[in-house]
């Protein structure tokens, strides 16, 4: 039986929580599954009670190994929440034969790392950035480049300790291995964002349920990334309020008719139903009026946290928009205008297998989380499908049997 290689990306999401299966042939993934369950122990994007989460995650991971007709031993988890950290810092090298290899960028990096981190806060990433050769800077590739001293600069991101640890924790009740956890906007990118735009300057928006996360690539590197607690569900519970409605019509409305800005039929009427029971018709532009100057705060965020990187002049590609409060109508159009930037809404891309299920921008960070996977854990991603576990599993059984009987022992 051939051996499958097969990669596992669990989202632990504020709203939903997904394990996205992908097959991997060489360097492409194909999706052969996507388990999904309602998320209940998060807020903000941090686990806040671990059982409930551990339900989520069996659930979804269960779907996903169904669907798929694969046993799901190890995952990787992304990570977000506005614990989440990032800062540069410098590390330099002598570099060896006057000629820049990967041991001298590998040195210079392992140099940059050399920074204090509070011991409540663990490091998920170091990224380079940028390098410089004797004093020449805004090297992007200094493999083979000649010079004596190689500077290296570094994105390190880093989060809390607690909850890093209750997500691992959340992962190994449910049974699972993680096999690395990756920060959410990371993997999110590399999902939705084309080398071109990450090459020439882009801000990428992921606006998840409880949480935005808003990353900036610029030279074909990470610049900078944020977490803001505001999502989709801030919108949800304004209708929730502004029109006394149940959350999950609230959600129902939101979804079917909202829309950011104004669409020109204001005046249509719409069906809620309040309090579960009784049907009734409200114009349209109620529900605008509710939900446009939450969209319009968010907005405001965002337009600060983008200045504050730095990030208006060379984002030259604009914003992305992804994650599944991206769908809201009109959004785009209003980002475009608060921003002054070229927007798009994009879910995952360069994937096979179920192309169209996963095409929604909220499946944006799990089919990520397996790209991210494939290009950076390649060594580590072999699992095996449903039948070589279980024969696995049999031989175990069989060698225990005939060891039990030869030690004449009871294990359990
Ligand atoms: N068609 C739609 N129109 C408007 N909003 C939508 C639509 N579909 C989903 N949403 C909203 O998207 C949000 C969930 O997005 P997503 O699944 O990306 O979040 P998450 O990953 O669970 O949360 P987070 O990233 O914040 O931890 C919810 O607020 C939901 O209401
Ligand atoms: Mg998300």
């Amino acid at each position: 039986m051939r051996r499958k290689e097969i990669i596992v990306g669990l989202d632990v999401g504020t709203t939903k929580i997904c394990a996205v299966v992908g097959e991997a042939n060489n360097d492409r993934i194909d999706i052969l599954s996507v388990g999904r369950a309602p998320s209940k122990g998060l807020r903000k994007g941090v686990v806040t009670n671990i059982d409930m989460t551990v339900d989520s995650i069996r659930k979804a991971v269960s779907d996903a190994e169904s669907n798929a007709g694969v046993e799901i031993r190890s995952v990787y988890v992304g990570i977000a929440g506005g614990h989440i950290k990032s800062f540069s810092s410098f590390g330099a090298a002598g570099i060896k034969n006057r000629e820049v290899s990967e041991l001298d960028i590998e040195k210079a990096i392992e140099a940059a790392k050399a920074v204090y981190v509070p011991l409540d806060r663990e490091v998920l990433h170091v990224i380079p950035s940028e390098h410089s050769i004797d004093g020449q800077s805004g090297i992007m590739k200094p493999i083979g480049m000649s010079g004596v001293r190689l500077e290296t600069k570094v994105q390190i991101i880093t989060g809390a300790v607690s909850a890093v640890q209750n997500l691992i924790k959340c992962c190994e009740k449910a049974g699972l291995q993680v096999n690395d956890i990756i920060l959410e906007p990371l993997a999110s990118s590399v999902a939705v964002l084309s080398e071109e735009e990450k090459e020439h300057g882009v801000i990428l928006v992921d606006i998840g349920g409880g949480t935005t996360d808003i990353t900036f690539y610029d030279k074909g590197a990470l610049r900078n990334t944020t977490v803001i607690a505001v999502g989709g569900d801030h919108v949800t519970n304004d209708i929730s309020v502004g029109l006394r409605l149940p959350l999950q019509e609230a959600e129902r409305v939101k979804r079917e008719f909202a829309s950011a800005i104004p669409m020109g039929d204001e005046k249509d009427e719409i069906e809620i139903k309040v309090a579960g029971r009784d049907v009734q018709l409200i114009p349209k532009q109620y529900l605008t009026e509710i939900v446009s100057p939450r969209c319009e705060e968010l907005l405001n965020i965002i337009k600060g946290e983008i200045e504050r990187f730095g990030a208006y002049e060379l984002a030259k590609y604009g914003v992305v928009l992804t994650g599944g409060a991206s769908m809201l109508k009109g959004l785009d159009t209003m980002t475009e205008a608060m921003l002054g930037l070229p927007v798009r809404v994009s879910g995952p891309e360069g994937v096979g297998g179920l192309k169209n299920v996963i095409s929604d921008p909220m499946y944006s960070t799990g089919v990520g989380l397996t790209l991210y996977a494939l290009e950076n854990h390649g060594e580590k991603m072999v699992y095996v499908d449903l039948f070589t576990a279980i024969m696995d599993r049999m031989r175990n059984w069989v060698k225990g049997v005939f060891r039990k009987k030869e030690l004449m022992t009871i294990k359990t």
